[in-house]
């Protein structure tokens, strides 16, 4: 985005092109024999040679960085060298070159407009070409020329600076707007990648990418390109040469450029410091870097907001789980059981297209459902073997009575609470309790809870049951496709089963 991309490309590098126009070869000669030797800025002459108006205007049309054109007024046409001149700066909108019109007839100046219209630099009649009137010519010409590109230049490195400040502005505005840590540390990922002209191929490749957050002497994950991406919300194994980077940067206290790969240290005052790693970083220059200081402020503050917002979710999770917790040390079963339920919640409501905000508010209701187990009796919950008929009326209590604990709430997590703990035992045929709700009429909290649910409970061991292998969980979600469970859920989980088992892995009873 900021590689240059201006006239400084057409600077001349060894030597300053002069094209001569002219219908009489001798003309040339004579030219190029006078200033043979002619040195301007330690460059030497390049000459090119054009013989009609048309050919000029192809030579020109193929060199944008010719310096200087001779010019004759009169070949094919009386005013062929006038045409010339209207084309280099009305149509190749060449303000660049310096033009000397040349007359053949003593007396005969062009009119003073066309001076003036076409920039012409100067007109000298060809029958006065002393070499020292040749030099001065050509002197004042170039010197010139090389004011006008340095101003140029001066132009297009502001007009950098003004794209690179528009783009750091409208990177900030856009992170701006996303209110959680993973979305906006994956934006910024990408925004930085675009300040450092990372190779946009290495976003999608082999390449380990990635935003941490500092927790005691570990890096955890919360967003991540390319084969670190799966790893995000685990606490991952990063390559030795990340850790040792990331290590360095904490303790220099600053972003560090190193062989390629960028570092971003951010500091917040409340929460610690986030950090940046980006592989196949491009060439960076003094403005890059300028950009990049202002921009990882401004990312400074923008986590500082957002650590706060997730202070607040966090400590309501916190409740949350430990509610859960509760409820699953009452029942024997491993507290990593709410756990599990609650990412496997978050994760199928994802994969169905719920908005974000309600996935997080399944994550952190999820892990209730069974909150009204705290009122069975031990003599139910606990009981090894089967049910008879009325402890089976007892158990399905839980249900109602979970519900009830959160039915008066007006918060949006405990009204997603009571939804999940009083429908999650409902079935898509209709044939679940307590209600005998069927189809969509059982919220889609309920339908994902009730087969996260099962699949939990079917993959672990219980007081009553052993663990069932993986295949035969699976196979029973397809039995109960359309029966126990919503069809096009039981789809979504098992195409994505290569991440329900990741979850699963990452919280072991
Ligand atoms: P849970 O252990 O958390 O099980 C949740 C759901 O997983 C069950 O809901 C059921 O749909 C499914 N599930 C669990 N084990 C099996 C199984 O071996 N086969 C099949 N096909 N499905 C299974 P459900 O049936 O409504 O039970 C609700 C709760 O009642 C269970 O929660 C558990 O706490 C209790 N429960 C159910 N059956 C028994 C039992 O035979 N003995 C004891 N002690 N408790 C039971
Ligand atoms: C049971 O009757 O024990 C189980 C009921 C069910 O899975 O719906
Ligand atoms: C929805 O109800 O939002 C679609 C998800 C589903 O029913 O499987
Ligand atoms: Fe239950
Ligand atoms: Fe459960």
């Amino acid at each position: 985005m900021f590689k240059k991309k201006s006239k400084s490309d057409s600077k001349p590098k060894e030597s300053w092109k002069v094209l001569i126009v002219d219908d009489e070869p001798d003309i040339h000669t004579v030219t190029k024999i006078t200033l043979g030797r002619f040195e301007f800025d330690d460059k030497k002459i390049e000459f090119l040679s054009a013989y009609s108006g048309s050919q000029a205007k192809e030579i020109l049309a193929a060199h944008s960085d010719i310096a200087l054109v001779f010019l004759d007024v009169v070949m094919e046409s009386d005013d062929a060298g006038l045409l010339v001149a209207q084309y280099i700066r009305e149509e190749l909108k060449n303000t660049f070159v310096r033009i000397i019109l040349r007359t053949g007839q003593p007396g005969q100046a062009p009119e003073r407009e066309i001076i003036v219209n076409y920039d012409i630099n100067d007109y000298k009649e060809k029958t006065n070409l002393s070499s020292d009137k040749l030099f001065t010519v050509m002197y004042t010409g170039l010197r010139g020329y090389r004011d006008i590109l340095s101003i140029e230049n001066a132009r297009a490195m502001l007009e950098n600076h003004r794209v690179g400040l528009e783009k750091v502005i409208d990177s900030t505005a856009s992170l701006f707007r996303i209110r959680s840590l993973d979305k906006f540390a994956n934006g910024l990922l990408v925004q930085l990648a675009s300040l450092l002209h990372v190779d946009k191929n290495a976003l999608c490749g082999e390449t380990s990418n990635c935003a941490v957050k500092k927790v005691n002497d570990n890096f955890e994950i919360i967003a991540a390109t390319g084969v670190l991406q799966p790893t995000v919300g685990v606490t991952p194994d990063l390559p030795e040469n990340i850790i040792a980077l990331f290590n360095r940067a904490c303790a220099e206290q600053k972003s560090i450029l190193n062989a390629g790969a960028f570092v971003g240290y951010f500091p917040t005052t409340n929460t610690g410091i986030n950090l940046i790693y980006l592989e196949r970083v491009g060439q960076i220059d003094a403005l890059d870097r300028q950009l990049l200081e202002l921009f990882s402020h401004n990312i400074s503050v923008a986590f500082e907001n957002l650590a706060l917002d997730k202070e607040i979710f966090d400590t309501q999770s916190e409740i949350i789980d430990t509610l859960g917790e509760v409820v699953e040390s009452r029942s024997k079963e491993a507290a990593n059981h709410v756990r599990r339920v609650s990412h496997l919640s978050k994760a199928l409501a994802e994969w169905a297209g719920l908005a974000e905000d309600e996935a997080n508010q399944l994550f952190m209701a999820s892990p209730m459902h069974d909150v009204g187990k705290v009122a069975i009796p031990d003599s139910v919950l606990l009981k090894p073997g089967k049910l008879d008929a009325s402890e089976w009326e007892i158990m399905k209590s839980h249900v109602s009575i979970g519900h009830d604990i959160f039915a008066r709430s007006k918060r949006p997590v405990l009204k997603a609470a009571a939804i999940v703990a009083g429908q999650h035992h409902e079935k898509y045929n209709g044939k679940g309790y307590p209600n005998g709700l069927a189809g969509e009429d059982i919220h889609i909290f309920g339908r994902i809870v009730a087969l996260v649910d099962v699949f939990d409970a079917l993959s672990h061991s219980r007081c009553y049951k052993e663990a069932w292998p993986l295949e035969e969980v699976v196979a029973l979600l397809n039995e109960e496709k359309g029966e126990h469970f919503d069809p096009k859920l039981v789809d979504l989980f098992i195409e994505n089963i290569d991440k329900v088992t990741h979850i699963m892995d990452s919280y072991p009873d």
